[in-house]
């Protein structure tokens, strides 16, 4: 297979930045602070070749001309040239896991679980391409998605965040949802983020970030082939992941980093970490950073300690923990992504072609999740032929769950763990709203008390949860925090 470590392929243009950069400048491009901890000062002065928002990290009043704006800004300090550095524009990535779901009036899909069940490639790639549109209208262009996690326990909080249990589904989404988010790499594309790397689904009685304890052709066979058409489709980057294979958290894992990832599999993109996902390797920040850097990690998603690691990292390469060499591999690495994607082409994020054309939200993107939504719905059982209800029947629609179309959305919508109530989901439609605009003699009654045989025919009960994302939502569960304060875990509304 191809070693894609080896610099044949590099196109001269990134070798010639490399070697115009400074050692600060290359260690600040392998950098990616949250944007709460970071201002474009920052960014000029440290050179980073990233900034994220985490989930419900919005900024204004989180329409698309806030983050445009707040793009323009952080675009112009990284493309500064005072001081002889050498400008180098960043990438600003989002978690866009269904839909632009963070920013308000955003089109939101159903949750890949959903997504599974309509057994549709065709419908993914649609729905990537609607996404890439919709972040590209605030001026990003980087998604942390798709994941490829195969849930094996449901009892894992991020079960909804994985297409299937069945790794040829995920693997039949995999390519096309790729394909959908970067197409040609052209005016309509952004980078996707393949993750999490590799096993998350995997652990052991489904705890969030844990031990994926099975042996290598099983983590081949079951998470790692989802990943080939990802690949294949030249996915440009692929996030880490916080759990454990056999006791090495993959974070450090060279052997899944290094020598499967890159060079048996031939990834030539960057390796983000996750969330402060480095510093889990060892209680000392520096020995936990370089664990991460010499295994493979190219890029650190470093919520608030980004002053802490640039240190640390400065000094590692000074006295040789990290060699220079990876330094400039990951580097590397990072250029050539932004090179594939065209990003030294683009102008300001203010100018591109779909900050000027919003489409957040549009119509011809709704009607593509409305079609999810149809397809993904999964009918278990129709007893006694009660289904289908009757337009003019009088019905009853109860639950705490019928008219709520955050709890709808579920997790990862306006903010991290989601939002209760309609406020903050603008544009979309609660069952009650739906059920309401087409069976005119339809009643609400949220509790139920309003239920007499007499008055009605038939009775929808909307059962649901409250949203959750991530550890919040495995039974018991809570997120292990790194060394950031990091983001809260409330709900909105
Ligand atoms: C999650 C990732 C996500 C990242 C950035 C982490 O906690 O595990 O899936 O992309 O946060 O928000």
């Amino acid at each position: 297979m191809k070693d894609s470590t080896q610099d044949d392929t590099t196109p001269a243009r990134v070798m010639d930045l490399l070697a115009r950069m400074s050692l600060d400048q290359k260690l600040g491009q392998m950098l990616q602070p949250e944007r709460l901890s970071v201002t474009p000062d920052d960014v000029r002065a440290h050179h980073f070749g990233s900034i994220l928002s985490g989930g419900g990290s919005t900024p204004g009043e989180n329409r698309p001309t806030d983050w445009v704006a707040m793009n323009d800004a952080y675009w112009a300090a990284s493309m500064s040239d005072e001081e002889g550095r050498v400008p180098i524009p960043l990438l600003y990535g989002v978690d866009a896991i269904h839909g632009n779901a963070n920013v308000l009036g955003a089109t939101v899909f159903p949750h890949n679980i959903g997504l599974g069940a309509a057994n549709d490639p065709d419908l993914l790639q649609r729905i990537a391409e609607a996404t890439a549109k919709e972040i590209l209208s605030t001026g990003v262009e980087w998604t942390f998605a798709p994941t490829l996690a195969v849930a094996r326990d449901i009892r894992w909080g991020r079960t909804y965040e994985s297409y299937s249990e069945d790794p040829a589904l995920v693997a039949s989404y995999a390519g096309r949802f790729v394909r959908g988010l970067q197409g040609d790499l052209g005016r309509d594309g952004v980078v996707a983020c393949a993750k999490h790397w590799v096993g998350d689904g995997g652990t052991r009685d489904g705890f969030d970030q844990g031990e994926t304890d099975i042996p290598e052709r099983e983590l081949v066979e079951t998470h790692i082939a989802p990943y080939l058409p990802a690949l294949a489709e030249g996915v440009l980057t692929v996030m880490a992941s916080f759990n454990s294979w056999n006791g090495v958290k993959c974070h450090g894992h060279r052997y899944l980093l290094t020598d499967v990832l890159k060079a048996q599999l031939g990834f030539a993109g960057f390796v983000i970490s996750d969330w402060d996902g480095v510093d889990y390797l060892d209680a000392d920040y520096a020995t936990a950073i370089a664990k991460a850097v010499n295994a493979g990690v190219d890029m650190l998603m470093v919520s608030v300690e980004w002053r802490a690691c640039l240190e640390h990292l400065k000094r590692l390469v000074s006295d040789g923990t990290i060699p220079l060499t990876r330094i400039d591999d990951a580097v590397r690495r990072i250029l050539l992504v932004k090179h594939r994607y065209g990003l030294f082409e683009r102008p300001r994020p203010g100018k591109r072609y779909w900050s000027r054309h919003n489409v957040l939200g549009a119509p011809e993107h709704r009607a593509i999740a409305r079609e999810a939504v149809r397809k993904s719905l999964v009918l278990l059982k129709n007893e006694g032929g009660v289904l289908p209800i009757d337009k003019g029947a009088r019905i009853l629609v109860a639950g705490r769950n019928a008219d709520n179309r955050g709890h709808q959305c579920g997790g990862f919508t306006v903010a991290w763990q989601g939002a209760s109530g309609n406020d903050f989901i603008h544009g979309g439609t609660s069952i009650w709203e739906g059920i309401r605009e087409v069976a005119p003699q339809a009643e609400l009654s949220v509790d139920g008390s309003a239920a007499e045989a007499g008055s009605h025919d038939v009775a929808i009960v909307v059962i649901g949860e409250r949203p959750y994302a991530e550890g919040m939502g495995t039974c018991g569960g809570r997120r292990r925090r790194g060394r950031g304060q990091g983001r809260g875990g409330s709900t909105i509304g």
